[in-house]
């Protein structure tokens, strides 16, 4: 068969990656996959910037919406970033034409995935974001995928690069809360406003999306109960040492007796625990099912050649034909999601 056309639209850390991993592994691509894939269309801001890659081959956009209507792709891949304008308005262009999409945006996909979702099934189109949540770690297949014969009753993890690289270097190293977040910056892990890392929006936004996947649920990212890490200071951190924990950023979401709690907070772990042992930009996600029982997935979290690993994942199950219901059952199908009563422990 003909090689499957990606446009890939966002060109800076996980787009450029993206665009040299398919060029540096296509052909094991299309021997596991059983179809070739090749970049035909590209779309940034500036043609200009050196990328590490020729662009001049390759069909130029600077607007991602009219890359989304005119380019004659088989995936568009949107690494552009943002819960609404361009990137919200490119992806529902391109599901409108009936092109599959691949995003790592869990910002648009916590504000409008039920709705995507539907126009994804509405149009016969693939909708995937193994991306979104976690960078590297496949925790959507896991879910959506390798845990549905299981009750989900608990997700919970590290969902944040920034933010556990900034606690590990702060408690390792004493370096300040301000350098550690300049640094999380140039190595290309925060997002581009960073506040939604410190701030925990970033892992509710990954949290909100695990919840409908574990739980069924629409996704809903306005009810969970968030705080970041900003206020947390080096006497925080060694006093929580002195008592033998560290303290982490964690999202959590489980099913109670009045309903689903969700919520995003520091926590101290104690130091003997496996999660206290995840250090710098990995993630680790746990998840409780019924038959299976706990398993725990950890891996990168962030960063442009982790995240790149699991665009191209969504990438190739295209190319492999697989067409699972973007949110695990039709978007129709999901229940409203029904806040528990806060225990915090
Ligand atoms: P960057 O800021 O590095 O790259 C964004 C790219 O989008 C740039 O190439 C930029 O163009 C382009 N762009 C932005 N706005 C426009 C516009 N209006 N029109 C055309 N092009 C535009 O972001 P990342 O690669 O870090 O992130 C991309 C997405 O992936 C985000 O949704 C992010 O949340 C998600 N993500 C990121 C991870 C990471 O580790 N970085 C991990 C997991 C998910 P130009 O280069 O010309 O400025
Ligand atoms: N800014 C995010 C993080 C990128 O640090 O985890 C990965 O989603």
């Amino acid at each position: 068969a003909e090689a499957l056309k990606v446009g890939v639209a966002g060109l800076g850390t996980v787009g450029a990656s993206v665009v040299q991993l398919l060029a540096k592994h296509g052909g094991q691509i299309a021997r596991k996959s059983g179809r070739a894939v090749t970049v035909t269309a590209v779309c940034a801001r500036d043609r200009n910037k050196d990328r590490g890659f020729d662009v001049s081959s390759l069909e130029w956009f600077s607007d991602p919406v009219e890359m989304a209507e005119k380019a004659e792709v088989d995936i568009f891949v949107e690494l552009i970033g943002g819960d609404n304008g361009a990137a919200e308005e490119c992806v529902r262009a391109a599901l409108q034409r009936g092109i599959h999409v691949v995003t790592a945006n869990k910002a648009l996909l916590a504000k409008h995935g039920v709705s995507l979702a539907g126009l994804a099934e509405a149009n016969n189109a693939c909708l995937n974001y193994e991306a979104a949540v976690a960078g590297g770690i496949p925790i959507v297949k896991t879910l959506r995928e390798s845990m549905a014969g299981n009750d989900v009753s608990r997700v919970y993890g590290i969902l944040n690069g920034t933010c556990n690289y900034i606690l590990t270097r702060m408690e390792a190293e004493g370096i300040g809360f301000e350098e550690c977040l300049a640094d999380a910056q140039r190595l290309g892990y925060a997002e581009a406003d960073p506040s939604f890392d410190i701030e925990g929006n970033d892992t509710a936004h990954k949290l909100a999306i695990l919840t409908s996947l574990a739980f069924g649920t629409k996704i809903s990212s306005d009810d969970i109960y968030m705080e970041g890490i900003t206020s947390i200071a080096s006497a925080d951190i060694e006093a929580a040492d002195e008592l033998g924990f560290r303290i982490k950023l964690l999202g959590v979401a489980q099913r109670t007796e009045t309903g689903i709690e969700q919520r995003v907070h520091p926590t101290m772990v104690p130091k003997s625990s496996a999660i206290a042992r995840i250090d710098g930009v990995l993630n680790a996600v746990a998840v409780d099912g019924d038959y299976v029982g706990e398993i725990v997935l950890v891996g990168p979290g962030a960063g442009g050649d982790a995240t790149a690993s699991s665009v191209v994942a969504d990438i190739a199950d295209i190319a492999r034909g697989d067409q699972t219901p973007v949110l695990g059952m039709p978007a129709a199908d999901l229940k409203e999601y029904q806040r528990a009563r806060m225990r915090m422990h």
